[in-house]
């Protein structure tokens, strides 16, 4: 949940945690039991509150811990658990501790809490390593006294020493501030990013791709084996916190090759890690097929469940990626175009599908703000309003990520489609009144009533049985059946396929009768006795 898209509660245009209180009756109704909420600490929002500036006090714009405590409690009362963003890989530049660093002299122990290190060549004026920043530039931007300061992202995001012990502690006495306040985990930021190799050489090509790089191995910094022990010490302390029924949980967000996510779900680390594949694939059925299958049995060889994503506040929302041509990099399409490849109705349409797929399978899936109203990305914000660090960071040749934070529209009219009561922090597109949530409630055919009826399905129907098996099918098609015989079938191909004899379709994502067209999916039941193939 991007809070300062979701709802703004006292009328200055940026989402609030009031806000998001005086809407959980709605998602209540939509049926998730649970919140995972974006940076919410106090934070000057170079990098939309991913750069803290005091992890124990709410950003003012949102509110305060006393809103924190009041939403953490109403949420509960609606029995949705709320996860909050640990944010451990950086600090707000803004932040006492980097603030102190560099008033300090080189050499100084405040210096330690970070990376800053004397520079290369003549007086030192090249950066300690060629290493480039996620956003783009350097990854190194130089103090006043000469010494450069390590940022893995923006310049206002130095990068935290995490072998300094005070850097661990302050964390851990982080964790219990907010878990003394109720709140049921953490998604941890960058978590496969925290400890750095400081003897590596300069990279051959350092170029990163908003975190798409990241899975590369042998890497100065992604997925170094240190992380493991720092993670260690945190699940000690959910469990600590952990009662019966009222379990404390950390789901990691770590873009590392899929053969070493599993290092982050022994039984002592993460509960969950965030699976992108999903996210990252084409629209291809062998793709997508082989992606299920393989994060199944690698959530169950750890004893863990799998996770599912196809949208984030990162990336260019599903419904705009699925209408463009297979092979475009949706990253850079934003600025480069050409954008008359975009195919709307058709990127719509799989969106609808690969919602029956997301919420059909095991595990737990993960929705994004707005997905449930079909939001497309605004891939045509005026460059003037761009608040995302990597337009500037990148010298303006990406355009960034604020086409999928735009606020969400609740009503088909108003300022700003019933998000606030005086306008919002981001344009929003006229399109966006048709896909609010008061006018597609109660609509058959609109995107939101078919997640209501599908996490109504899926509460009733799928989450009681964790199983799944994937059924031989069309080159075109993924289908699986979960454990309480209830079978999900994706046709990605644009010709119908048969489906099988005797199936009761439960939902669909189109109208459909004997076959399924292309670009859709349904959910079936077939008679006991039944073989699942078809004729
Ligand atoms: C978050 C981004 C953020 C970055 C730096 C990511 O993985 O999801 O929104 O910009 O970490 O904190």
């Amino acid at each position: 949940m991007y809070v300062r898209s979701f709802a703004d509660g006292n009328g200055d245009g940026t989402g609030d945690i009031n806000g998001l209180r005086s809407r959980l009756r709605y998602l209540k109704e939509l049926g998730i039991d649970a919140i995972w909420i974006n940076p919410w600490y106090k934070s000057p929002l170079h990098d939309g509150g991913y750069d803290v500036s005091d992890y124990r006090v709410i950003e003012p714009r949102y509110g305060t811990v006393a809103d924190a405590e009041a939403l953490i409690a109403d949420a509960h009362d609606h029995g949705i658990r709320l996860i909050i963003d640990l944010v451990p890989n950086h600090t707000s530049s803004e932040h006492a501790w980097f603030v102190e660093a560099t008033q300090a002299q080189p050499g100084d122990p405040a210096r330690q809490r970070y990376h800053i290190r004397k520079g290369r060549g003549v007086n030192g004026s090249e950066p300690p390593t060629n290493w480039t920043s996620v956003f783009g530039g350097p990854a190194w931007t130089r103090l006043d006294d000469g010494e450069w300061y390590l940022h893995l992202f923006d310049h206002t995001q130095p990068d935290l020493n995490w072998e300094n012990p005070e850097v661990r502690s302050e964390f851990e006495s982080v964790l219990r501030f907010w878990l003394d306040r109720g709140v049921d985990g953490f998604r941890v930021d960058v978590a496969h990013g925290l400890v750095k190799d400081m003897s590596f050489p300069d990279m051959d090509n350092s170029d990163q791709e908003i975190l798409a790089g990241a899975t590369q191995v042998d890497h100065p910094f992604w997925d170094l084996d240190g992380v493991h022990e720092i993670i260690r010490g945190w699940r000690t302390i959910l469990e600590e916190y952990s009662l019966p029924g009222a379990e404390r949980m950390m789901v990691a967000e770590a873009w590392v090759a899929a053969e070493r996510l599993g290092n982050y779900l022994r039984p002592d680390e993460y509960h969950q890690s965030f699976n992108f594949d999903l996210l990252s694939s084409e629209w291809d059925a062998p793709s997508m097929r082989s992606i299920i299958a393989g994060a199944c049995a690698q959530a169950t060889s750890v004893g863990s469940t799998p996770t599912w994503v196809l949208s984030n506040h990162d990336v260019v929302r599903h419904a705009t990626r699925y209408g463009l041509p297979s092979g475009t990099n949706w990253r850079r399409w934003l600025l480069e175009g050409p954008h008359d490849l975009l195919d709307a109705e058709l990127g719509h349409r799989r969106a609808r599908a690969a919602a029956l797929t997301l919420l059909g399978l095991p595990g737990s899936s993960y929705i994004y703000q707005g997905d449930e109203l079909g939001l497309p990305e605004v891939w045509d914000l005026p460059v003037e309003v761009l608040d995302d660090p990597v337009w500037e960071q990148s010298g303006h040749t990406r355009k960034g990520r604020d086409g999928c934070r735009v606020p969400l529209p609740w009503t088909p009219d108003g300022t700003s489609f019933g998000f606030g009561s005086n306008g919002s922090w981001l344009p929003q597109p006229p399109s966006f009144s048709a896909l609010s949530a008061q006018n597609q409630t109660g609509n058959d055919a609109s995107m939101l009533e078919l997640y209501r009826r599908a996490l109504s399905i899926r509460n009733e129907h799928l989450t009681m049985d964790e199983s799944i098996r994937i059924i031989d099918s069309e080159p075109t098609v993924v289908a699986f059946e979960r454990g309480s015989g209830v079978q999900c079938w994706l046709n990605l191909g644009d010709d119908p396929i048969r489906l099988p004899t005797n199936a009761s379709v439960l939902l669909a994502s189109e109208p459909i009768d004997k076959e399924l067209p292309g670009n859709t999916s349904a959910w079936l039941t077939l008679p006991k006795t039944h073989t699942s193939s078809p004729r």
